[in-house]
């Protein structure tokens, strides 16, 4: 003991060294347990889901979580407003919540809230004021609150017998896909060169599979005139371009951007009445590539699966809705941007739902479609209003990864055999598609 204590510092520093180091490394142990017990994984947010066509639910996803509306009442916000009491009207157990008892008749809404989300009006009567305050909002925005309850507009241009035999047989074709073209009177090129290639009305072979089947197009119009801008007068060219094809749609409204969504809504609306059989609908704009044959294989896969289970359960309709699927998104609130939509419209995320350039779904969620859509109020963004519409059926777009809304890499556009799993992208002009097209005739013998 003695001895020790007279040990010099260089002794005590040996003998403490390696005690000091064991308890570090103790410590060090300890740490790293009480890490790993503790941890758990942190919510990373899903920019895409990508269940694809594999998913063992058949095309869709899995059911949302949660409603991207909120229950209770933002009194800030337009839209939230509108649809709070729309989703009071629809919806009993709602309703009787804020009175308490479930047994309560549904009260009628008070007309002016219901007329403003949702009413069948003549275009003329569309200056419907709102209470909502306008000054604050830019101009494009203030004419789509102005007009938001309107949804009917009277059709300039009609093709009633699309979906119609030939004289030779009777009764209605089954187009396997009915291709609806989002575009503006102007855009004359842009539907020849659709036409020419991707858009060709009549029967089309698969790529794979030889099995095709009949495709018709229609395009889809609204009014572009001098309260759209300054434009030349292009009714008569129109009229020549519908004589001689026959696959213009056109509606008395305004075409601009914030209007989009009543493409759907009205295209819907025809698709029931004048072409109730066709199968699959293809949705999209008049700047996309569709690589068709390609699209009719994926296509004909499903319907001979939903062949096959309805034979079994009987099960007539089929969900299908496919595109690029973004999920988590929330509105752009950057006034100078083209999606911009202000806080005092619309509050909360955006729900999940195929964005950009095109999207395929059946008739028979087309249907179902008109039927929910009635129970949405409109919305200014085309694809954000078809996920609203989605979400409130529980369903949910499925992702599939052809769908390029934001393109191949530079360096591989020109290069045929990289498009070979694409089915559609977002953007080509009207030469770029003739020549696509040309450049894309013998892949299968290429690559
Ligand atoms: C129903 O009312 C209760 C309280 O009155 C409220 O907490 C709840 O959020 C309401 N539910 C819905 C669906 O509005
Ligand atoms: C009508 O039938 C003829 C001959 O079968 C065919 O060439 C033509 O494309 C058909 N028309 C339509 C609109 O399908
Ligand atoms: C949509 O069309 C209607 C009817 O033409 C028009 O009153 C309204 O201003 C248009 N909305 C937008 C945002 O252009
Ligand atoms: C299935 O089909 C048969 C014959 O068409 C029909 O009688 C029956 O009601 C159907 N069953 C269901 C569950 O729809």
């Amino acid at each position: 003991m003695g001895k020790c204590c007279k040990c010099n510092g260089r002794l005590l520093c040996m003998c403490l060294l390696p005690c000091m180091m064991t308890g570090h490394l103790l410590i060090y142990i300890m740490v790293t347990i009480f890490v790993t017990i503790s941890y758990t994984p942190s919510k990373i947010p899903i920019h895409y889901i990508a269940p694809g066509i594999s998913a063992n639910s058949g095309a869709l996803a899995s059911h949302p979580l949660s409603p991207f509306w909120k229950l209770h009442l933002d009194h800030s916000s337009l839209w939230n407003q509108l649809q709070h009491s729309l989703d009071r009207h629809y919806n009993p157990i709602l309703q009787g919540n804020t009175s308490g008892t479930l047994r309560k008749p549904i009260a009628k809404l008070p007309t002016p809230i219901r007329d403003e989300c949702l009413s069948g009006c003549a275009s003329h009567k569309c200056s419907k004021p709102s209470q909502y305050d306008v000054n604050n909002i830019p101009e494009q925005m203030r004419l789509f609150v102005r007009s938001m309850h309107c949804r009917s507009y009277r059709m300039l241009i009609n093709q009633p017998n699309m979906c119609k035999r030939n004289k030779t047989k009777s009764g209605l074709d089954y187009p396997m896909l009915l291709m609806a073209i989002k575009s503006q009177v102007g855009n004359f090129e842009n539907r020849q060169a659709i036409r020419e290639t991707w858009g060709r009305s009549g029967f089309v072979k698969g790529e794979a599979n030889k099995k095709g089947g009949f495709v018709r197009t229609v395009f889809l119009l609204g009014r572009q005139d001098s309260s759209t801008g300054p434009h030349p007068d292009l009714k008569n060219f129109l009229d020549l371009e519908n004589q001689k094809h026959r696959d213009i749609l056109q509606w008395d409204f305004r075409d601009s951007f914030y209007n989009l969504t009543l493409k759907d809504l009205l295209f819907w609306r025809w698709l029931k009445q004048y072409c109730p059989t066709a199968i699959f609908i293809f949705k999209g704009d008049d700047d996309v590539f569709v690589r068709t044959g390609a699209l009719l294989d994926y296509l004909s896969k499903h319907w001979e699966e939903h062949k096959l289970r309805r034979a079994i359960t009987n099960e007539t309709h089929m969900d299908l809705f496919v595109g690029d699927v973004i999920s988590n998104a929330m509105p752009n609130r950057d006034p100078s941007a083209k999606y911009y939509i202000p806080e005092s419209f619309y509050r909360g995320a955006y729900p999940t739902y195929a964005g950009g350039g095109g999207v395929v779904y059946s008739r028979s969620l087309a249907l179902r479609l008109i039927e929910v859509s009635t129970k949405v109020c409109l919305f200014p963004i085309d694809d954000v209003y078809l996920g609203m519409c989605l979400e409130r059926l529980g369903l949910s777009p499925s992702h599939h990864p052809g769908f390029l809304t934001f393109d191949l890499p530079e360096t591989d556009r020109g290069n045929p055999c990289a498009y070979k799993s694409v089915l559609l992208v977002h953007r080509r002009s009207p030469k770029e598609m003739l020549t696509l097209w040309h450049k894309l005739q013998d892949m299968n013998s290429k690559c």
